[in-house]
């Protein structure tokens, strides 16, 4: 240790770090014997201790030999709503379809009155009890989208819970607009009037409040045509939002290769995705999200195309989905293993899933996603003897602290 101490108020020694840093030609970007530092909330130093500066700390935090990655990123949530699906569960272990339940005004539209009939502390209260089981696996960052109010006061009134969780809880919350989730039942047989209502009065609301960070579309034979899409997306695109989609997870209408080329985020399901949607993400830069909750639970066969994506180089990130209808889910430690028993993902990617690529997908990749100078200070730190162990158990929580913004 040499030259002047770097000011900092905050040391973690002693740990085994899994960076994920991109730069890292190791597996998960792995230092054996690594320091954290952090100042103001920040990350001021990370890397060997054979490396490292001199530091003078206000505290220093002896880490055991525990491992530290980056605080996990849930990418793709639909934590606020009202009521649940149970009673769908049932219909569906006695034989009805996803899309049956929904064409019958059932799925998403039964989830929808209840979130019309709640109140915003009942919304509050309920989204509250599912993040805290995110948090408590280590989630430091969340996405949370709307679409189940599907008219104007209920989509605001989803949208500020979320930004409420945010203020309130020591968590990141990004909210995303989804009023294009479902034709609402006042539009039956009128999606375009519909979508138009979004891309217009909708989404001015939004903006003008400051409400959301993106917009999603759910582009599919059951919602919105990519027609109706791409008219939402130019919408958002002109306020300045970036747009996320729901796409080819029931069917193949091209909507990945739709946003992609519209400068999407991410594209998120993708089990029915092509290799000309493959190669439009690869070019535009576009984060594959792909949602094991949702393929098990609606026990889905066809696989979203992970080679392709491996082979033309799009990011692959992994969310938990959480919602009433496909995916009612709340652990990223599971989703790890669905991702690797189901998808073949190796424990290293689904780890970057939960990290750099899951930063990526939300536009964050300067700020969060891996342990190097200059992002947050946000960090899980693991009763583990190695990173895989994230991926490989079922149903156990290996979670020793969660730190956010250094605290
Ligand atoms: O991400 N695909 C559409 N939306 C959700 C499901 C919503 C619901 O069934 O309530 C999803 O799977
Ligand atoms: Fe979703």
């Amino acid at each position: 240790m040499t030259g002047k101490p770097l000011r900092c108020d905050k040391v973690w020694t002693g740990a085994r770090l899994a960076t994920m840093s991109a730069a890292s030609p190791l597996p998960y970007g792995a230092i054996e014997d690594g320091i954290v530092a952090a100042r103001d909330g920040r990350i001021v130093w990370a890397g060997p201790r054979s490396e490292a500066p001199a530091f003078d700390p206000a505290e220093t935090i002896d880490c055991g030999r525990r491992w530290i990655t980056p605080g996990l990123i849930d990418c793709h949530t639909h934590l606020v709503y009202g009521g649940d699906r149970a009673h769908e569960f049932e219909l569906r272990l006695q034989g009805a379809s996803y899309e049956e339940i929904a064409r019958a005004g059932g799925g998403i539209l039964s989830t929808v009155k209840a979130t019309r009939a709640a109140s915003e502390a009942e919304l509050f209260a309920s989204a509250d009890r599912r993040l805290a089981a995110l948090m408590a696996e280590g989630v430091t960052t969340v996405e949370i989208k709307s679409g189940y109010g599907l008219e104007m006061d209920a989509e605001l009134k989803q949208l500020a819970v979320a930004r409420r969780l945010g203020r309130e809880r020591p968590v990141t919350v990004r909210t995303t607009f989804l009023g294009a989730h479902a034709v609402p039942p006042e539009f039956k047989g009128r999606s375009g009037d519909y979508a138009d209502l979004v891309a217009g009065p909708m989404l001015d609301a939004v903006a003008a409040q400051g409400l959301a960070d993106a917009v999603d579309v759910f582009c599919e034979g059951i919602a919105f045509s990519p027609d109706e899409t791409a008219r939402v997306f130019a919408a958002a695109r002109a306020r300045g939002l970036a747009i996320k989609i729901h796409a080819e997870q029931l069917s193949n209408l091209g909507g990945a290769r739709l946003a992609a080329e519209m400068g999407a985020l991410s594209a998120d399901h993708l089990e029915y995705l092509d290799e000309a949607g493959v190669i439009a993400m690869a070019k535009a830069g576009t984060v594959a999200v792909i949602l094991p909750g949702a393929f098990y639970f609606l026990r889905e066969t066809q696989r979203p195309p992970i080679d392709l994506l491996r082979r033309h180089g799009v990011p692959i990130a992994l969310a938990t989905d959480a919602n009433p209808g496909s995916s009612p889910l709340t652990s990223p430690l599971l989703v790890m293993n669905m991702a690797c028993t189901l998808f073949r993902l190796t424990p290293e990617e689904a780890l970057a899933g939960l990290t750099r690529h899951a930063a990526q997908a939300l536009g964050l990749q300067d700020q969060i996603g891996t342990l190097e100078a200059g992002k947050a200070c946000d960090l899980a730190i693991w009763d583990i003897e190695r990173p895989a162990e994230l991926a490989y158990r079922i149903g156990f929580n290996p979670l020793h602290a969660r730190i956010r913004n250094g605290q």
